[in-house]
């Protein structure tokens, strides 16, 4: 009995292609992988409460953080399944879908915040968001994050040389691995959910992410040294399952897009504010020593990352990457 029971619960679970009865109330599953304290985790609740109210409790959105529902890997077949009918995955977990997800990887290559939020609001951006379509997912915003910085539990890494030998946690797709490559570093793909045990336990040294996933995750607890390095970008996509947006009436679908407008505003104020406390947070800490990359230090690495450039402008496209380059 339970094995098979136990895989039909939780994240594969559910009926999602059942139709629905005329006035039934209308279920919003929304799983992610990040603790409720985060950009994504209050943005999520934000929605929740909007269309909650809005539809006077026509709709209601359940809302499972911290891969409680579904991890990684799990989530994206649970929407496709609409199994769960709302996720916010970071976005180089979509890469085995289409490739120009990878840019956000991309080291050092936007600008600033602002530049990568124009990105994402401008055509490219949107042209991306809508790629998913063929595969029944429907992207509806992007949730920026932030900028990823390194953490470690070996040394302080100031220089590409620091990384030699050194083995790093990525979260999906060839250009984090050939980033990590590039520096003399091996890497290893791990589910979100994993990370802690495996920074616990030596099966990784380091990690990237952002202040506040290494502040929330409590990463400090088991690594030793952060580099300061805004390498590169952690940002998300909301996508929705095709047919449960198709089985919407017009008014309905407008509400949740509205309330996903302002959901949007939202997270966007927060990932910059709950980043900058999570910084403050974790140097007050005093539990790792911090480096902060020089503009030199910067230029030592953006020469050692070319070798990711050669290999991956192309399999991203060209008109992306100069697009996202030309984002102020
Ligand atoms: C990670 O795996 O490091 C991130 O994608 C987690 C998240 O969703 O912020």
């Amino acid at each position: 009995l339970s094995v098979f029971t136990l895989t039909l619960v939780g994240c594969g679970g559910g009926d999602g292609t059942k139709t629905k009865a005329k006035d039934e109330k209308i279920i919003i599953k929304f799983s992610h992988v990040v603790a409720e304290s985060t950009p994504k985790g209050q943005a999520a609740l934000k929605f929740k409460q909007l269309v909650e109210e809005k539809s006077g409790g026509k709709m209601e959105v359940q809302v499972f953080p911290s891969s409680q529902l579904c991890g990684d890997k799990e989530e994206l077949e649970a929407l496709q399944a609409n199994n769960v009918q709302l996720i916010a995955p970071s976005v180089t977990k979509l890469v085995g879908f289409v490739p120009a997800f990878q840019l956000v990887d991309m080291p050092f290559l936007f600008a600033s915040d602002q530049a990568a939020y124009n990105f994402y609001d401008g055509p490219f951006g949107q042209k991306l968001m809508r790629s998913l379509e063929p595969k029944g997912m429907l992207g509806l915003a992007w949730w920026p994050n932030g900028a990823k910085h390194f953490t470690n539990s070996k040394r302080p890494l100031k220089t590409p040389e620091d990384f030699k030998g050194l083995k790093f946690r990525t979260q999906s797709g060839g250009l984090l691995d050939a980033q990590f490559k590039a520096l003399g570093a091996g890497s290893q793909t791990l589910a979100f959910a994993e990370v802690y045990q495996a920074l616990q336990n030596g099966t990784v040294d380091g990690q990237e992410n952002t202040f506040n996933n290494i502040d929330t995750q409590k990463y400090v607890e088991v690594q030793k040294y952060l580099t300061v390095s805004s390498h590169g970008r952690l940002d998300y996509v909301v996508l929705t399952n095709t047919k449960f947006w198709n089985s919407l009436t017009p008014e309905q679908q407008q509400l949740i897009s509205d309330c996903m407008k302002e959901a949007t505003a939202y997270e966007r104020q927060l990932a910059d504010e709950l980043n900058n406390k999570s910084k403050e947070k974790i140097k007050a800490s005093g539990k790792v020593e911090i480096y902060e990359l020089t503009e030199s230090d910067r230029a030592a690495f953006i020469k050692a990352l070319e070798p990711v450039y050669k290999e991956y402008t192309d399999k991203i496209g060209k008109e992306y990457i100069d697009a996202a380059r030309a984002s102020k």
